[in-house]
């Protein structure tokens, strides 16, 4: 049987390529994308020159990961300001890409503010298109700082509810880097705690149907040279039965007043499993994904995504494959699916909820108010 803490043939390197830079090459502003639908295999970039590729990129998963929604929906409104486009359609386009991520119209709409405060101070268009510009930079470093944030305080409290050290942490989707300005949020804690020699070992749900956890997740520890194994989502009950797993650590798409918690797929029933084994359900996420607007969890939009992603295996992430490769099926034509691509915890089976303003235990809608009056306090 293979040995399941084997070492890994871990690189070192740090992903070489940015998940999103804004570049201005001679022929015009654009939005470069680290591509995710074709990681591990190739590191290539997508050029967005206009709001309708953005658009599709964030349809189909090449920029993906709530706080990274959130910041290149800000780039977006900036590109279609920079180059001339309906800042008000960029908008409406933008916001509407994806349902379930809030940081997605967070972002979009500090950009547009930026701009419609330009242009109501008499801004040229010039002027007020480098306005959204400097609210989508401002936004893209806020949310690197609040990573190193989180990651300091979700360390810490690791620490106290696991004293003994030796963290085996089960991890869900992909959190890191690749849906960050920084380091990411639940990944920068896990990687926060190998850099710290704490990390004994980070579980990596391969996190079906589109396999953020094998593809990204997997590929981000391997290149931090983090001890990790990856497992089918549906191996995670068997981890905990063994006591394999000290505790569990996620990020979030939406958190709702209540603080019930949108995040991908299969969150929910290892909040579940968590709770029938005494193990901590810990969720890291910037202030930027609380949604007050939404009062629970029933409230919260969850995207469901075309059923083909389920019977058919895509695969742009083969080496070689490339874009709109795959569709090899895996269930007999005609099938049909069901695909939601997040579910929702609710608040209770939740232990901690770890912002850049701290970490909240238990999770209560007034510890959650308070959380987000200190953000804006800042
Ligand atoms: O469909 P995705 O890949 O965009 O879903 C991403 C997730 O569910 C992440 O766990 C979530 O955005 C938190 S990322 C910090």
């Amino acid at each position: 049987m293979a040995d399941q803490y084997a070492q890994n043939p871990v690189g070192t390197a740090p992903p070489t390529l940015p998940s999103l830079r804004w570049d201005e090459p001679p022929e015009g502003p654009v939005l470069v994308l680290l591509d995710q639908t074709r990681l591990p295999a190739e590191e290539v970039e997508l050029v967005c020159t206009d709001v309708p590729a953005l658009v599709r990129a964030i349809q189909t998963l090449a920029v993906r990961g709530a706080p990274l929604l959130g910041i290149a929906g800000a780039y977006g409104v900036a590109l279609a300001a920079v180059r001339g486009y309906d800042v008000d359609e960029a908008v409406t386009l933008l916001e509407s890409a994806r349902p379930t991520a809030v940081n997605l119209g967070h972002g979009v709409r500090r950009a547009a503010a930026g701009y419609r405060t330009a242009v109501d101070k008499g801004a040229d268009a010039e002027q007020a298109a480098r306005a959204a510009l400097v609210a989508a930079r401002e936004l893209h470093r806020e949310d690197a700082e609040a990573s190193a944030r989180m990651a300091e305080h979700g360390l810490v409290l690791l620490d106290e509810l696991l004293p003994g050290g030796g963290h085996r942490i089960l991890t869900h989707c992909n959190t890191g880097a690749l849906v960050s300005g920084g380091e990411g949020t639940a990944f920068a804690v896990a990687l926060k705690a190998h850099r710290a020699g704490r990390l004994r070992r980070l579980w990596v749900d391969e996190t079906r149907p589109l396999l953020q956890g094998a593809r990204l997740t997997a590929f981000e520890a391997a290149r931090n040279g983090m001890p990790y194994t990856l497992l089918t989502d549906n191996a995670a009950g068997s981890l905990f039965a063994a006591g394999e797993v000290d505790a569990v650590l996620i990020g979030a798409d939406r958190i709702a007043a209540d603080g019930s918690v949108a995040n991908k797929v299969g969150s929910y029933p290892l909040a579940v499993l968590a709770k029938y084994h005494h193990v901590p359900f810990v969720v890291v996420a910037p202030t930027t994904t609380v949604d007050l607007s939404t009062p629970d969890g029933a409230s919260i939009e969850v995207e469901q995504r075309p059923g083909q992603e389920v019977t058919e295996v895509t695969a742009p992430h083969v080496a070689g494959a490339g874009a709109g490769a795959g569709g090899l099926p895996v269930a007999p034509l005609g099938t049909q699916a069901y695909n939601p691509a997040f579910d929702v915890t609710p608040p209770d089976l939740v232990t901690a909820i770890v912002t850049e303003q701290g970490a909240l235990s238990p999770v209560t809608g007034a510890g959650i108010a308070e959380l987000c009056a200190r953000s804006r306090q800042v």
